[in-house]
């Protein structure tokens, strides 16, 4: 089985790859349903599945057009069944199963977070990853519903570290982004505001940051940065937008940085990786590789197009389960949540 045309819809992107067991991509199309979102201030599950309808076939289409192929050219489906919304799951999940049935192939489902886990094997004309790349690493998954850190040891072994208590990095960005009026989706906005601003204009909590475990916490910080906006009301936010954003930021990037750290050290990792949609922040990006030039790892954050939710890095999860001789049964269904086995510590 050297390929697959993998289906991603676990929450607000609607995708769709055709990629070889090798990792190459040779296409990934999606949808993204922002515009949709934006006037409700976050991800409206309805929506999404809604959405996900609409689009989906024709990104099929447009994926197979793209790579220059037929139906005749897939012999495998992947597709993402867990964790997500289980509304937008059904929808790539019951259009997996169609395919499979209709055409007699066989499909997989797939663990999103192993999908944004493995995203630095991808490949393209534009992207590869580095020579000397391999497993062991220790990979931090940082996204809108996410922020784990794993030591990933080789297919289907990955150890949970540690993760968020409670809110994720890219919820707490999002949620920021709205109290100050910037919209959504809010990281992205915030990454721009910040980079006018001075990092050290507000006080802001690290919490968790020095403590003994790989847990994160990022609820206080969001706590703090409502009453702040609150006490400062509507124009001295306005005023100060690039201050608080940038200030803002760093408190997230210096938790995440010094979690990363004290992962990489305890297990040694020569390398390591960045990957989810929070991924994308350009002052994360920055301080994580002057932090791994100086300390010598081996950083790769994977492209933009691989680190945000994608079909290609469900694809190459499922080829290389496919090879492992793993099916999915007609009769798997969505999960809110991972299965136990997908991680070494429950996720
Ligand atoms: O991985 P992803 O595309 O979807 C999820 O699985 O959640 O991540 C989306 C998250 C959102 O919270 C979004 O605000 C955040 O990634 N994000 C950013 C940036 N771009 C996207 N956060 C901070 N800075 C950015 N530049
Ligand atoms: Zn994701």
């Amino acid at each position: 089985m050297d390929r697959v045309l993998a289906i991603e819809t676990s929450c607000d992107d609607t995708s769709v790859a055709i990629v070889e067991r090798t990792g190459w991509v040779h296409a990934v199309v999606s949808a993204s349903q922002d515009l949709e979102h934006e006037p409700y201030g976050g991800i409206v599950p309805e929506i999404a599945c809604r959405n996900h309808s609409i689009a989906l076939i024709p990104l099929i289409e447009e994926a197979l057009k793209k790579a220059n192929m037929t139906w005749a050219d897939i012999p495998a489906i992947a597709v993402t069944n867990r964790p997500g919304l289980v509304g937008a799951l059904i929808v790539g999940l019951i259009t997996a199963k169609s395919i499979a049935q209709a055409r007699n192939i066989p499909f997989i489902g797939v663990n999103h977070l192993e999908g944004h886990l493995l995203a630095p094997f991808l490949r393209d004309s534009e992207y590869s990853p580095p020579e000397d790349f391999d497993y062991p690493y220790v990979g931090l998954a940082i996204s809108g519903g996410h922020t784990s850190l794993y030591h990933i040891r080789g297919i289907g072994d990955y150890e949970v570290l540690g993760k968020t208590k409670d809110d994720a990095a890219g919820e707490a960005f999002d949620k920021f982004a709205k109290m100050a009026g910037l919209g959504f989706p809010g990281g992205v906005r915030v990454d721009r505001e910040a980079k006018k601003g001075n990092p050290a204009a507000y006080e802001f909590p690290r919490s968790m940051i020095h403590d003994d475990t790989f847990d994160m916490s990022f609820s206080g910080l969001k706590s703090s940065g409502q009453r702040l906006i609150e006490q400062m009301g509507p124009e001295e936010v306005q005023k100060n937008l690039p201050d608080l954003c940038a200030s803002f930021q760093e408190a997230i990037v210096d938790v995440l940085i010094t979690k990363l750290e004290k992962a990489a050290k305890k297990y040694k990792a020569k390398r390591v990786i960045l990957t989810g949609g929070v991924s994308a922040n350009s002052r994360l990006r920055a301080r994580a590789e002057e932090w791994a030039k100086r300390k010598g790892f081996k950083l790769v954050i994977p492209p933009l197009r691989y680190c945000t939710d994608n079909a290609a890095m469900i694809g190459y999860v499922g080829v290389l389960r496919l090879n492992r001789g793993e099916v999915s049964p007609l009769d798997l269904g969505p999960s809110p949540q991972s299965f136990p086995q997908d991680f070494n510590s429950q996720q």
